[in-house]
């Protein structure tokens, strides 16, 4: 396990530069591409990355930009590029209709059209997405806009401020990763943690406020983050954006895809003090305390975001259901079928959606629920309020077995939009439905 691997520094992603045009709009390149990577002693392993060997940079943006993004594939196979989150229209959302074949190029062109949040990308070609993260496919992207210019919050990238991208995988002989042995119907899951790629690591931080911002980028496996010392944390942020208030906590629970950002509070620690941001029994993230800190450190703010609550409906406007275990995985009883348009939506309208975990004599299992094109707000599970950390924008969501979410859901863009299971064995094996939105 990984509490046998000496402890190294945490990998910190590249932030991606990109190319202003002189009517305000930026561009970038991001290039998918195989490599080797040094991640474990010993061998390095084939993966494959985002401008580098393994995972990606961070691309961010502001609220009103104009966004040109160039997507190349330099892999052997054929991929595609999704802004898990971002509410784009579905030409530029780059799920499974729109593949990029191997050695092509496409130019994407949006504007950014909703609020700071820190979101991720990946690949989502049909039947392919599991290896291709699975190999080193991710990445992240922050968006940011004049909300959060002004939260007294910890922004400094790298220094109280840091990206956690928190994969699981198992190293195979010469430290390879092989997805076909450690394939799974039911999700792929790794005996070792990989965070941005680091094996075991640690920080070196002051005795302050120090936000992580956590991507759940496994392929199946759902985290539960604890503090080593049962000491709580805030959550600020939910997928979409920043929440209402900071919300303390003593554990949070993250499916693949889900993100959060957390607060973590040193000031009161002192030098050569450590404390480990932990799921279950395995440390995640070592932050040492090294430096005091100069400055007056801020309260969090009472106020981050004014996100009204979302309004339940007598009868809901659509219904889903989730079933099946390992291959048999299904949607309202049926697997994806690109030429099938499984709901029909109207454009700018509000609807709720109840979105329902068949009950299954296995006992069944929580699947993530995500939805392309837009943010949602969760109206209830299984009738009663949501917890507060749900009380946000989301993109994904846990669906426990036997239970019934309902969210409110409403389409900026027109197009076909994805709705599938975020474990990603499930997605491929069919777990997936479509959404034209007119
Ligand atoms: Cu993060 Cu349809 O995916
Ligand atoms: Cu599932």
């Amino acid at each position: 396990g990984p509490s046998n691997q000496e402890s190294k520094e945490l990998v910190l992603p590249p932030v991606l530069e990109g190319t202003p045009s002189s009517d305000g709009g930026i561009s970038y390149t991001i290039t998918a591409q195989e490599g080797n990577t040094q991640l474990k002693e010993g061998n390095p392993t084939q993966t494959y990355g985002y401008n580098d060997s393994f995972l990606g940079p961070v691309i961010r943006i502001r609220k009103d930009q104009r966004v040109t993004i160039r997507t190349e594939n330099k892999l052997n196979t054929a991929t595609s590029f999704h802004w898990h989150g971002l509410k784009v229209p579905s030409n530029v959302d780059g799920g499974p209709h729109t593949p990029i074949e191997s050695g092509k190029t496409a130019e994407l062109e949006f504007t950014v059209k909703q609020e700071a949040a820190t979101l991720w990308f990946h690949p989502h070609p049909t039947g392919n997405a599991g290896q291709q993260v699975y190999q080193g496919l991710a990445g992240l992207i922050y968006i940011e806009d004049e909300n959060y210019d002004n939260l007294a919050i910890p922004k400094e990238y790298g220094i109280n401020d840091f990206p956690l991208i928190v994969q699981d995988r198992i190293f195979e002989t010469d430290n390879q990763f092989n997805y076909s042995t450690a394939y799974s119907p039911d999700g792929t899951f790794g005996d070792t943690l990989v965070v941005n790629g680091t094996l075991n690591p640690y920080i070196d931080v002051k005795n302050e406020k120090v936000r992580l911002r956590l991507l759940n980028g496994s392929n199946a496996r759902n985290y539960q983050f604890r503090l080593s010392n049962g000491n709580s944390f805030y959550q600020i942020t939910s997928d979409g954006g920043f929440l209402n208030e900071p919300i303390p906590m003593e554990s949070l629970q993250l499916v693949p895809g889900e993100r959060a950002e957390i607060i973590v509070d040193l000031s009161s620690y002192s030098i050569g003090e450590s404390i480990q941001l932990m799921e279950e029994t395995v440390s995640v993230l070592t932050l040492n305390v090294t430096e005091e800190t100069t400055e007056d450190i801020p309260p969090l703010p009472n106020t981050l975001n004014s996100i009204s609550s979302g309004e339940e409906k007598e009868t809901p406007d659509k219904e889903i259901t989730f079933s099946g275990m390992g291959n048999m995985v299904a949607i309202d009883g049926k697997q994806f079928d690109m030429d099938r348009m499984d709901l029909r939506a109207k454009v700018g309208t509000k609807e709720v959606w109840k979105i329902d975990n068949a009950p299954d004599m296995m006992g069944g299992m929580i699947h993530p629920f995500h939805l392309h094109g837009v943010q949602f707000k969760v109206l209830n599970r299984n009738g009663e309020t949501p917890p507060e950390n749900e009380k946000g924008w989301k993109d994904t969501i846990a669906l426990y077995p036997e239970e019934s979410v309902e969210i409110e859901v409403e389409f900026p863009e027109k197009g076909i939009f994805m709705y599938h299971c975020h474990i990603l064995e499930h997605e491929d094996n069919g777990m997936m439905g479509q959404v034209l939105v007119e």
